[in-house]
């Protein structure tokens, strides 16, 4: 019988930008049992304890991606979950390239900067090669500090959101705040 529980993540997992701020969520995704592709430029050795499989890959280079990311699937399986911290330039093109390798049924979680909660920001809406997964983003806002003024996120804060956010079905988590928007830390 199996040892992982009725609410775990689905398995395997895609991280993508998994050894900054999302480090926490790869950990939490291993210790569930969660098989987890970390994508990174320099994802390090796998790690001794969990599942973790390192697919090492620069995502602005769409030819390179899909080598890395079919080369992956092949140990792992197509991903029934994506956790997707992606810097902006590169979204559209590294997008079309990781929706392919995924099942049909997966969970994709974006994770996206403050910009996203601006009141310029254009409506929210799922990027146009996820429209037949389930989808979800969180949005990284800032925390009161001590001394009556605004911070970023800590990587603890901001890898636990996320790791709620998949164990929640809300369309949008928000990390902390971002209201009102004058309140954005200045640094
Ligand atoms: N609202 C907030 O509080 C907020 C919002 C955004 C960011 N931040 C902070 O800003 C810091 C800096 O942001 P960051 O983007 O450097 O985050 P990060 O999560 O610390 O690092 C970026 C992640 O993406 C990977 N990556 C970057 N470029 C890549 C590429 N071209 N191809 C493949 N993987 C790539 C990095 O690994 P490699 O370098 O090995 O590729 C790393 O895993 C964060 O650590 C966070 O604390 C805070």
């Amino acid at each position: 019988m199996s040892s992982r529980s009725a609410t775990a993540p689905p398995s395997p997992a895609l991280v993508v930008g998994g050894t900054g701020m999302l480090s926490g969520t790869v950990q939490a995704l291993a210790d569930q049992g969660c098989t987890t592709a970390v994508l990174a430029r320099r994802p390090g050795p796998p790690a001794r304890t969990g599942p973790v499989v390192a697919v090492p890959v620069d995502y602005t280079d769409p030819a390179a991606l899909k080598d890395a990311l079919f080369k992956a699937v092949r140990d792992t399986g197509r991903f029934r979950l994506a956790v997707l911290w992606v810097h902006t330039p590169a979204q559209a093109s590294a997008y079309g390239v990781i929706a392919q390798a995924l099942t049909d049924d997966a969970l994709v979680v974006e994770v996206l900067g403050s910009a996203a909660a601006a009141p310029s920001a254009p409506p929210a809406t799922a990027p146009a090669p996820f429209h037949g997964h389930r989808y979800r983003r969180v949005v990284l806002g800032f925390a009161d500090g001590d001394d009556g003024t605004t911070r970023w996120l800590s990587h603890r804060e901001i890898s636990e959101g996320v790791t709620a956010a998949l164990r929640t079905p809300e369309d949008l988590r928000i990390i902390g705040r971002v209201r009102p928007w004058t309140d954005r830390p200045r640094t």
